[in-house]
């Protein structure tokens, strides 16, 4: 297939980064495009129709202050009311896929099995999925991004270990009710943020913060369960279903400062601590060395008896091992790395294990979030690493990609436009320059959603959404003309 467009240069007011050539490129006939979205960003109806609270629900209303504005996701673009109006939008766009998270607690108030189904928000997923086959686009489910269940933190929520027999209910008990309908899954969310950000240095709920501590065992209790899961779907659906289970991983690309040995080193050390994390138990069966000598010797020179990192046993190293059927990756930006001094060994935090010193350079494209300059190579160089670190056999799958703005502003062409064409211009190099095995792009995201804890101050959708109105009015910004046009021609087009 070869796309009919001339070739052009790209110079916007967004700087260097975007002066590159970027058409003439088509990608793969079966590739995936799409939208993702969250429950708790998207949904509202916090405590509708059964609903239990998640940890984001308990925020909202016993730590106010933490949200932008006081603006929450109480109810947000109300997505709950709107399934239609927004299915809607996805077939305007054309799209194949749209990625959603199940709430946790709309299923099982408080979290248990044995505290009783909701039967209506069994039935409120069932007429999304429902609604998304029946128009072609195939669902990308998560169970769960970011909104345990509140119920569950009275017992520390991921820092204990009973959260994996919870979990295992729940996920089984999707499978029963979805698993014919459903071939896309993924357990958990970029669980560096769920687990950084919620028991260690802080930003996420429930903010139940041991630092250099509670990262390590929520992430052990986390990848403990996915393994368990994917187990229980081997045993016992995949020969009906015969769906694909990942979990969505994150990574800020660590690009090395300098050639010097030492900021190399330090950049995969970043990418060893950042992604490797997660990713090396889920491929390998075990976390990366690196990880294991650096935080065991800390924790040996501080006279702990055992590393504050947890080791699994053989028989959990046996589960995680090739636990993932695709491998999952959300991108957004790239940050360089420089080598750093040790801090002292009873300084523990996840940072100190980690000891580099990385920062984006002043003359990169900004956006309107501090963490995120605009750098579309690093998408390129994000997946060369990722292939040929855990290979691309099962394919790499984009989940997650955007950019961030006033969500006001409806002219977003040079600004939101630009940026997709020129990750996804690195990301076709990735494919067919590099021979990398990807499947498919998700744009976060469709609408202007809750920002967790900044509200819709800055947001990533391509509708906008009117928050004050009382339907939450959608409105396209330019860039779902762009993005349309590139889905239905399968071209990178102007
Ligand atoms: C990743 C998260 O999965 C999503 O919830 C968030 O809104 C986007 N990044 C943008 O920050």
């Amino acid at each position: 297939f070869i796309c009919l467009i001339h070739r052009g240069t790209a110079q916007t007011t967004l700087g260097h980064l975007f002066s590159e050539e970027v058409s003439n490129i088509s990608f793969p006939k079966n590739f995936k495009w799409g939208y993702a979205s969250a429950a708790y960003q998207v949904e509202g109806a916090w405590n509708l129709d059964g609903k239990g609270p998640s940890v984001w629900d308990y925020d909202a209303r016993n730590n106010p202050d933490w949200f932008i504005n006081g603006q929450n996701g109480d109810v947000g673009p109300d997505g709950y009311h709107n399934v239609d109006v927004d299915i809607e939008l996805l077939l305007r766009q054309k799209v194949n896929t749209y990625r959603l998270s199940i709430a946790w607690t709309r299923i099982l108030p408080n979290g248990l099995l044995s505290g009783g189904i909701n039967q209506k928000g069994i039935d409120f997923y069932k007429n999304i999925i429902t609604k998304l086959r029946a128009n072609n686009i195939e669902p990308v489910v998560t169970m769960m991004h970011w909104d345990q269940p509140r119920a569950l933190e009275d017992n520390g929520g991921f820092l204990n270990e009973s959260i994996i027999p919870a979990f295992l209910d729940y996920a089984t008990l999707l499978w029963e009710t979805y698993g014919d309908d459903v071939q896309w899954w993924t357990t958990f969310n970029e669980p560096k943020q769920i687990c950084g950000g919620g028991y260690d240095w802080g930003w996420s709920s429930p903010q139940n913060l041991l630092p250099g501590i509670g990262s390590y065992i929520c992430g052990h209790n986390l990848l403990r369960a996915h393994a368990k899961a994917y187990k229980i779907y081997n045993e016992r659906f995949r020969e009906t279903q015969k769906g694909k289970i990942s979990v969505n991983l994150d990574l800020t690309w660590q690009e090395p400062a300098t050639n010097s040995p030492e900021d190399e080193e330090a950049a995969e050390r970043g990418r060893l601590f950042w992604l490797g994390w997660f990713a090396h138990p889920m491929v390998f069966g075990d976390y990366p060395e690196i990880m294991k000598q650096r935080i065991g010797d800390r924790s040996r020179r501080l006279n702990l008896t055992t590393s504050r990192l947890p080791e699994f046993t053989e028989e959990e190293k046996e589960e995680l091992k090739d636990s993932i059927d695709f491998f999952a990756i959300q991108m957004y930006t790239t940050n360089l790395v420089t080598a750093q001094e040790d801090a002292p060994v009873n300084e523990t935090s996840f940072d100190n294990d980690l000891s580099i010193n990385s920062y984006q350079p002043d003359d990169w494209p900004t956006t309107l979030s501090s963490w995120f300059r605009v750098v579309p190579w690093g998408a390129r160089r994000l997946l060369n690493w990722i292939r040929d670190t855990y290979g691309d056999e099962k394919g790499i799958f984009i989940t997650e990609n955007g950019y961030p703005d006033d969500q006001t502003i409806l002219e977003d062409m040079d600004t939101r436009g630009r940026c997709h064409k020129l990750y996804l211009s690195n990301i076709n190099d990735a494919i067919y320059k590099d021979k990398i095995n990807v499947i498919g792009y998700l744009a976060w995201s469709l609408i202007d959603d809750v920002e967790w804890y900044g509200g819709w101050v800055v947001t990533f959708g391509q509708y906008n959404v009117d928050f004050t109105s009382e339907n939450k009015t959608r409105t396209p910004k330019q860039s779902t003309e762009y993005y349309r046009k590139v889905v239905t021609t399968g071209c990178l087009v102007d």
